[in-house]
């Protein structure tokens, strides 16, 4: 069988490591044929330092020509392009999935019986006993994250909200509510509310906490599921990305994970 031609949106802190690892241990199943990024200079760099045999181009010619899109750009993105490549029956794996749940989007999604979408569980570990546990019936689903400073400053929330005084290892609240909102203040921040929430009771049902401290370290996310079949309680604690502080590793290397899935015939867990 011929290697998948993947299309990638998006060639930042997720997209471009997530090249380097398709390029280095896919190769035989997948090639990275098209890269849009409207930083033309970072497609190009990648095509440079990886030596791909690929092009920069536009996202509908991106679409068209590619067998399985990655999106790594924006929610904004994520929201747009699924529907659309869901449409055309190709395979699409988003790691934007904030914008899957914005008002109509994920309707939509449902509706087109066509195509594939992946939605890897990102920089959180127990999607697995959530989707065992929703089968039973899920009573509540809490999501505590912890990011240092670095990894809040910029959101949409502080616009409008001065951001808190820190003093010591003190740690604060910032966000109370639920995935809905997190998403709408902290986009690029809190994706994993938004996987959470789509796997269990669904964006106005998942409550979401928001802390940071000037001693937090890592990236933390507590989840806390409450089932017919009983609790469960996570906890994990990620590095956040050297590229991108918003960005834990661990969501890149979940979304190689799920490329494996799709290539591989043997699939462990649920
Ligand atoms: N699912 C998860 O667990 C998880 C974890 C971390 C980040 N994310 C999300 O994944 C996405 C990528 O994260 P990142 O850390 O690589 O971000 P990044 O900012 O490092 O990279 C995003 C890239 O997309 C490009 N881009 C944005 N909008 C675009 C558009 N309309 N057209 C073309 N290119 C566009 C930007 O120029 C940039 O190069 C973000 O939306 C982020 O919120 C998801």
């Amino acid at each position: 069988m011929r290697p998948l031609k993947i299309g990638m949106i998006g060639c930042g802190a997720i997209g471009s490591s997530l090249a380097r690892m398709i390029h280095r241990d896919f190769s035989k199943a997948a090639t990275i044929a098209y890269l849009a990024d409207h930083h033309c200079e970072r497609a190009h760099s990648l095509i440079k330092t990886l030596k791909l045999k690929a092009s920069h181009t536009g996202i509908p010619e991106l679409i068209e020509k590619s067998d399985l899109i990655i999106e790594a750009a924006s929610g904004e993105v994520a929201a747009k392009v699924t529907p659309a490549v869901l449409q055309t029956a190709k395979q699409i794996l988003v790691l934007s999935v904030g914008g899957l749940i914005q008002p109509g989007v994920w309707q939509k999604i449902n509706r087109i019986k066509t195509g594939r979408l992946w939605v890897p569980s990102g920089a959180i570990a127990g999607i697995d006993g959530l989707c065992a546990a929703k089968e039973a019936g899920i009573q509540s689903v809490k999501l505590i994250t912890r990011k240092p400073v670095a990894g809040l400053l910029g959101a949409p929330f502080f616009e409008k909200k001065k951001f808190p005084k820190l003093t010591g290892k003190k740690a604060v609240c910032v966000f109370k509510g639920t995935a809905l909102s997190a998403i709408r203040a902290f986009p690029q921040n809190v994706n994993v509310a938004a996987v959470l929430s789509l796997a269990s009771m669904g964006p106005k049902s998942t409550y979401v906490e928001v802390w940071t401290s000037k001693a937090y370290r890592k990236n933390t996310h507590e989840i806390e599921i409450e089932a017919r079949s009983g609790t469960i309680r996570i906890e994990v604690q990620n590095i956040p990305s050297h590229l991108n502080p918003k960005t834990s590793a661990l969501a890149v290397y979940a979304a190689a994970a799920t490329l494996r899935n799709i290539f591989s015939n043997l699939k462990i867990g649920t």
